[in-house]
């Protein structure tokens, strides 16, 4: 028997995505959809893309978004890898508008975080944990015994006098044509600042690379337990989801 239903969307610099989630199990109920993010990443336009999303979906329950930014409250707070003008959306009232579903809003790090403590590999893991998702930018979760301190960000420490991910993300390794041993040594630095700062137990690394981590795990010297994203590129949905969820949306 299938728990509570939700519709979990990530939305994302380059795609926007999304699949119904099984809240007891964390499965996706059917394969994910997903649009392409229009070009310029500006609030309108991605405001219709998710909800061609919900309308694909024929969804009539609640949804979950993750979103690339600080969030509080539902607003959009930054707007790093996205257009401007999103600063200061809120986007659960722009979607009740479009669609008349309630939705959630966090930050797309904290819900694919959410989705690995809940369901993955930071399954019952105690004290300090952090999930690093690489992709576009570097999105940051940091967990204390399960429990999620929101919008850490730590993608913008500064880092040889540029913002750590503009130094180490996976679209830096793809636009330099940084070899994976390069690349590494690169994230590796990364690694030992946060080490520096929060001393986690555990490491997670999600997003796009997780899926390559044979590739520069062994590259890698840090003090934590480092460990791939179990639900790989399906936890921003997930934990999207689990978060709308939380929040009784
Ligand atoms: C944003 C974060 C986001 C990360 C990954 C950063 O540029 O500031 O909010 O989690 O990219 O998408």
């Amino acid at each position: 028997m299938f728990g509570k239903k939700v519709l979990g969307i990530d939305v994302g610099g380059s795609g926007i995505k999304g699949a119904p989630v099984d809240i007891s199990s964390g499965r996706m109920l059917t394969e994910r959809y997903r649009i392409p993010t229009p070009a310029g990443a500006k609030p309108d336009e991605m405001i219709e893309v998710i909800g061609q999303v919900i309308k694909y979906f024929n969804w009539r329950g609640p949804v979950g978004l993750g979103f690339p930014a600080a969030i509080r409250d539902g607003t959009v707070l930054t707007a790093a890898n996205i257009h401007k003008n999103w600063i200061g959306v809120h986007l659960p009232s722009e979607i009740k508008k479009l669609t008349g579903n309630n939705s959630s809003l966090i930050n797309d790090a904290d819900a694919a975080g959410l989705a690995e403590m809940n369901f993955g590999a930071g399954r019952e893991k105690p004290g300090t944990v952090m999930v690093i998702t690489v992709g576009t930018g570097l999105g940051t979760a940091l967990f204390y015994n399960g429990a999620l301190v929101p919008n850490t960000e730590l993608g913008h420490l500064e880092m040889q006098g540029k913002e750590a991910e503009h130094f180490a993300s996976d679209f830096i390794r793809k636009k330099d044509e940084l070899d994976w041993p390069t690349w590494a040594g690169r994230f590796n630095e990364y690694l030992s600042v946060l080490e520096k700062l929060f001393w986690p137990r555990m490491i997670i690394i999600g997003g796009g690379v997780s899926k390559k981590h044979e590739k520069f795990f062994q590259f890698l010297n840090v003090g934590a337990e480092l460990v791939p994203a179990q639900l790989r590129n399906e936890a921003g949905i997930i934990g999207a989801a689990v978060w709308a969820h939380h929040l009784r949306v």
